[in-house]
Order: C-alpha cells, then sequence, then structure tokens
C-alpha cells in the first residue's frame, strides 16, 4: 500500500444513495432562483455536496446494528451509560452530559460560566462558539500561533500562540477569564491540527492562572492522527493513547459528534468539576431534555457511542487524511491554489489568489463557489468576504475579510475519490477559463450571518461593475 496514490478506503460500500446530476442549463435557473446563495440550493439538484462534514458522514454496519440497541427509557437509559464509558475511556472525565449537537453545549457552558465582559481565548473560535460567547455577554478573542498566517510547511498551524496568551491572561486577569479553550483540530485555521506540545504549554499557562482549561473537541481523533505521523515521540503510539494524552492537559471537553463522533447528530460536554456540571445540567433539563438523553434519542446516542471508537481506528484516519492530502494536491496541479498543509476534513482554495481580477468586495470566493456549481453541480461553501466582511453602518466603507477562500468540506466514508476525481477535472475547466469568471453585487442581507441568506446578483462585466 506504501506506494499506492492514497491508502484505500478500509472498508466496502453496503448502502448506497443514488445521486444524479441536473443539466447544465437547468443548473443555471437553479443558480438565478437561489439569488447566488448555495445555501439556497436544493441538496437533490446538487452532485458532490462538499458544503460542510457536520452531520454527512456514513455510518457503518456496526452503527447501525447499535441504533437496534437503542433504550429509549426517559431516565437511566442503556444506551446512555454505554456513551459515558466510551467517552469517559478517552477523556478520562467523570461527568459527561449529553447534548443533540455541538452548539447546545456551547450554549448550557457558556451560560454557567460566563459574566458579561469576561473573555474566552482560543486559538480560534469556530463560528457557533463565537456566536455563543457573545450571546452571553463575552468576548471571544483568538490567539493563533505566528505560524497559521505564513506561508510555510508547518503542520501544526492550528496552534496556540502561547507568548500572547500568557501576556493576555496577565494583562485582563484571570477573574476576567472564566476559561481557555483549544478547537482541536483548528475548524476556521483550515482543519490543521494542534501539537501535543502546544497543548501541554497551554495548560501550563492556564494551571499558572488557575483558569480552566477545554477543548472544543469535534475532530480531536484527527488531530491525534496527525500527532502520530507529525510531532516526534509519538510514531509509536496508539491513536487512543495520543487522544488519552491530549485530554489529560484538559479539565474538559465540549464535542460535537456530528464530526468525529461519525454521526448524524449528537455532542457531549465532559468534565471533572461536580459544582460545574450540576449547574449544566440542572440548565440542560431546562432546554435540551433529562441528562441522560439530553436532546438526543436513545439510538441516536448508540450510533455516537459506536461512532467515537471507529473514528480511533488507524487504518480509517490513514484513509481519511490521505483522501484530504490527494485531494489537495491534486486540486493544485489542476490550477487552484490552496492552504498548505491539508488538513483533516476539508480543502481550502485561495479564490483571491486564483481570481486576481475580482476585487475582494465583489466576493471572488463566492464567484468560485457559484462556478463550481455552474461547471459540476459541486457545492463549497465561500469563506472571506460574503461570510466575514461588513459595511460600516456610519462611514459605508466595506471591509473585507483577510482571505477569500472556499471550503470544499470531506464527508467522512460517503465520496470515492473518484467523486473527488470528478471535482479536480471541473476545477481544471474552470481553471482554464478563469479570467471570465465574474465578481458578485449584495441585492439583499441579513443584519447577522448574512451569508446563510443573503441574495446576490452577478456583474456583468468581469469584477467591476459596467455603469
Ligand atoms: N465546534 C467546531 C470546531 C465546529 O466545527 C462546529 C461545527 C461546532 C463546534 C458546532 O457544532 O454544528 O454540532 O452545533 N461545524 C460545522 C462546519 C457546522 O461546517 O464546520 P454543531
Amino acid at each position: 500500500m506504501k506506494n499506492f496514490k492514497h491508502p484505500p478506503e478500509p472498508f466496502r460500500i453496503k448502502s448506497i444513495e443514488p445521486i444524479s446530476i441536473i443539466p447544465k442549463t437547468e443548473r443555471e435557473n437553479v443558480l438565478k432562483r437561489a439569488c447566488y446563495n448555495v445555501f439556497k440550493i436544493k441538496a437533490a439538484e446538487i452532485y458532490i455536496d462538499l458544503l460542510t462534514d457536520s452531520g454527512t458522514g456514513a455510518m457503518s454496519n456496526e452503527q447501525w446494528a447499535a441504533i437496534m440497541r437503542g433504550d429509549e427509557s426517559y431516565a437511566g437509559a442503556r444506551s446512555y451509560y454505554r456513551l459515558e464509558e466510551v467517552v469517559a475511556d478517552v477523556t478520562g472525565k467523570k461527568h459527561v452530559i449529553p447534548v443533540h449537537q455541538g452548539r447546545v453545549g456551547e450554549n448550557v457552558f457558556f451560560s454557567t460560566i460566563l459574566k458579561k465582559g469576561d473573555y474566552i481565548p482560543n486559538n480560534t473560535h469556530f463560528d457557533t462558539t463565537r456566536a455563543n460567547v457573545i450571546h452571553k455577554g463575552g468576548i471571544a478573542v483568538d490567539l493563533p500561533c505566528p505560524e497559521a498566517s505564513q506561508d510555510i510547511d508547518f503542520p501544526f498551524k492550528g496552534n496556540m500562540d502561547i507568548s500572547s496568551l500568557d501576556e493576555f491572561i496577565q494583562k485582563h486577569g484571570p477573574d476576567k477569564i472564566p476559561a481557555v479553550f483549544m478547537t482541536v483540530t483548528n475548524n476556521s485555521r483550515g482543519g490543521l491540527p494542534v501539537s501535543m506540545k502546544n497543548i501541554a504549554d497551554t495548560a501550563k499557562i492556564c494551571r499558572k492562572y488557575g483558569v480552566l482549561f477545554f477543548f472544543d473537541c469535534a475532530r480531536y481523533a484527527e488531530n491525534a492522527y496527525f500527532i502520530k505521523t507529525c510531532e516526534p515521540g509519538y510514531e509509536n503510539r496508539s491513536v487512543k493513547e495520543i487522544a488519552q494524552e491530549m485530554f489529560s492537559y484538559v479539565d474538559g471537553a465540549l464535542m460535537s459528534s456530528k464530526k468525529d463522533g461519525l454521526a448524524n447528530m449528537g455532542g457531549f460536554v465532559a468534565l471533572n468539576d461536580d459544582e460545574l456540571a450540576q449547574k449544566i445540567t440542572e440548565l440542560l433539563i431546562v432546554i435540551e431534555g433529562f441528562p441522560t438523553y439530553g436532546g438526543m434519542s436513545g439510538r441516536d446516542i448508540e450510533a455516537v457511542a459506536a461512532g467515537l471508537k471507529e473514528a480511533l481506528n488507524e487504518d480509517y484516519l490513514a484513509y481519511r487524511v490521505g483522501q484530504v492530502k490527494y485531494f489537495g494536491e491534486a486540486l493544485e496541479q489542476a490550477g487552484a491554489p490552496i492552504i498548505k498543509p491539508t488538513g483533516g476534513h476539508a480543502i481550502f482554495i485561495d479564490a483571491g489568489k486564483m481570481l486576481p481580477h475580482i476585487p475582494a468586495e465583489h466576493f471572488p470566493g463566492q464567484a468560485l463557489a457559484v462556478e463550481l456549481y455552474r461547471e459540476g453541480a459541486i457545492r463549497g461553501v465561500e469563506i472571506g468576504s460574503l461570510m466575514f466582511g461588513s459595511k460600516d453602518p456610519v462611514t459605508g466603507q466595506i471591509k473585507t475579510a483577510p482571505q477569500e477562500l472556499v471550503r470544499l468540506a470531506i464527508p467522512r466514508r460517503v465520496y470515492t475519490v473518484s467523486h473527488l476525481d470528478y471535482v479536480v477535472d471541473t476545477i481544471s475547466r474552470i481553471a482554464a477559463r478563469k479570467e471570465s469568471l465574474k465578481g458578485f453585487r449584495i441585492t439583499h442581507e441579513a443584519k447577522y450571518l448574512r451569508h446563510f441568506t443573503v441574495e446576490l446578483e452577478e456583474l456583468s462585466d468581469i469584477g467591476v461593475e459596467v455603469a
């Protein structure tokens, strides 16, 4: 297998879901109807859907079998104790509080620990984490390592900036910082991992000031695999042992099981502190459900418990990370500049670099995302000035994002390499005529999270509006 272009799938396909491609002329109508917003396209009108890797994975025969074991008892269901055992085994934490997805964990956790004006430092907050911190009156602070924004081939670009964290806590005082967070892998920074050294160094600082240290661990298994393959000293340790060591440094973790839980729904909060666990549980009962199901059915809990174990399988992880790497390298050869190195769950195309004739205020990332649909019925998502840009309400000045990217997230165990080769082929056809791609203008936008509902118009000339 060593010389093969990527580790082949360590599974065979038992159940299939038909997909088909609608004609190009229809796709043009779909785009018009969706006002050039890919979130408004019906899934049936898409051939390859790379919008997200969250909840879109395929379950195994063992997970489907586990679903039949689901215990739907309101209180004390067997399924809960199975989940508790699996989570405690990996994380070493005493309390396991189930939630139906990651952002509910964020809601109950931040509602419990945050006071207005408190800070939450993080290597980089994911959008819902940031939104939950802000929603509870807190201030979300991103402290990514300097290498994250350098054009170098450093494997752990997901790291925290340790010295900035130390300075930050010293400046604002530990009383204003109820917890430090670390997102593993760092979704908003290319899905790139955090090294064990960086986790240990962050823990040391948190201990020094007596501040809680938590993981946002949606993709912790992929992170552990990168530690095994890229961090000296870990090559002979099992991924599970590495994951256990990662969790030994934190006081607790929030997990969206829709990623490395290999399930379509689910999540949990895991922690040791009895008092904090009790407060979170009391809130959980009000907004989510009884503490032994937390918004999930017993069968969903079984799928998560089985999936959490499978996500640590090293053949699976070699295939998963290998598939992402293969896809990234092929896209680059096809003429799409990508963020490097490749991470665990997605490829980020640098549309700003690929389409320099479209200025940031006319959304080169959106131009590429729309063209991927038009040319190949493929859905990716713009992560650039459409998602993060804004207009100053007073001066009317437009603030653009630092980078104009398109994320192609890869659902787990869903697409084969020939599906990905089809995406690569589509990109090469777009790259061959990239100068013809046009920019966009917003015709309608919401006040918050505008990218979900935004409506756009394609400009009639290259990038810039014509009078
Ligand atoms: N934390 C991280 C790092 C995430 O990537 C996500 C979701 C969440 C928390 C929230 O979890 O969706 O279960 O409520 N990320 C998805 C994505 C939506 O497309 O990257 P959730």
